[in-house]
């Protein structure tokens, strides 16, 4: 037998999420375009996006082009390409392409069932990544029969593979504001309601879908 025994240990599966905080501007940016949405009826009805989304929540409304792309040059990209070159050696993401972006401001008790950002029924419009920002997180206080041990008002939770004691399937985040989460369109997650003494206290995130589009077709040299 040798001296050293070595081992290495591989994780060839389960997907990455990214983590970044937002500048304030951008967080302002959002806000001021969704209140002025919001302030404006025939704009309001022409944003809404709620149809298409999982959501049983207030409002979900489409964010204005052309914020989300001063901000998707100014910040998203670069993110998305920190996430997309960290899996792939041999090729560079060209471009990015957002196909839907939008608002969900939730009110006390509503809640976004599991879901993904997949659709299957229709793959050109499949998106590769997803992702979720806090612009805006009201003061929540427990539910009457809420435990101690294991608060969730509030939170979204992540949810992939199966569990078992070095493997965790549920990853549970606590939303911050400013707080900026990056993960694959088709991973699994849930948002909580929350609880307030206030019936108008709005918690206020985004999210938005996107397809990574390659330098070359050599995708398959991962890492
Ligand atoms: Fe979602």
């Amino acid at each position: 037998m040798k001296d050293k025994i070595e081992c290495k240990l591989l994780k060839p599966f389960g997907s990455t999420i990214a983590k970044s905080t937002m500048p304030k501007e951008l967080i302002d940016d959002f806000l001021k375009d969704l209140y002025d949405i919001r302030q404006n009826p025939e704009k309001a009805k022409q944003y809404a996006y709620g149809h298409r989304l999982a959501g049983q929540v207030y409002k979900e409304l489409l964010i204005s082009p052309d914020i989300m792309l001063r901000w998707k040059q100014k910040y998203f990209d670069h993110i998305i390409r920190h996430y997309v070159e960290a899996h792939y050696k041999n090729n560079k993401m060209a471009k990015c392409v957002i196909q839907s972006a939008w608002t969900n401001t939730q009110k006390p008790n509503d809640y976004n069932p599991l879901h993904t950002h997949t659709h299957f029924s229709n793959k050109a419009l499949n998106p590769d990544l997803s992702c979720v920002g806090y612009l805006k997180i009201p003061k929540m206080i427990p539910y009457n029969h809420s435990k101690e041990h294991h608060q969730v008002g509030g939170w979204i939770e992540f949810c992939e593979g199966s569990e078992n004691i070095f493997n965790n399937a549920n990853y549970l985040v606590q939303p911050i504001l400013g707080d900026y989460y990056l993960f694959p369109a088709n991973m699994k997650h849930i948002v909580y309601p929350f609880a307030s003494d206030d019936d108008n206290a709005e918690r206020i995130s985004f999210s938005f879908n996107t397809t990574v589009i390659f330098d070359e077709m050599t995708q398959y040299e991962q890492k």
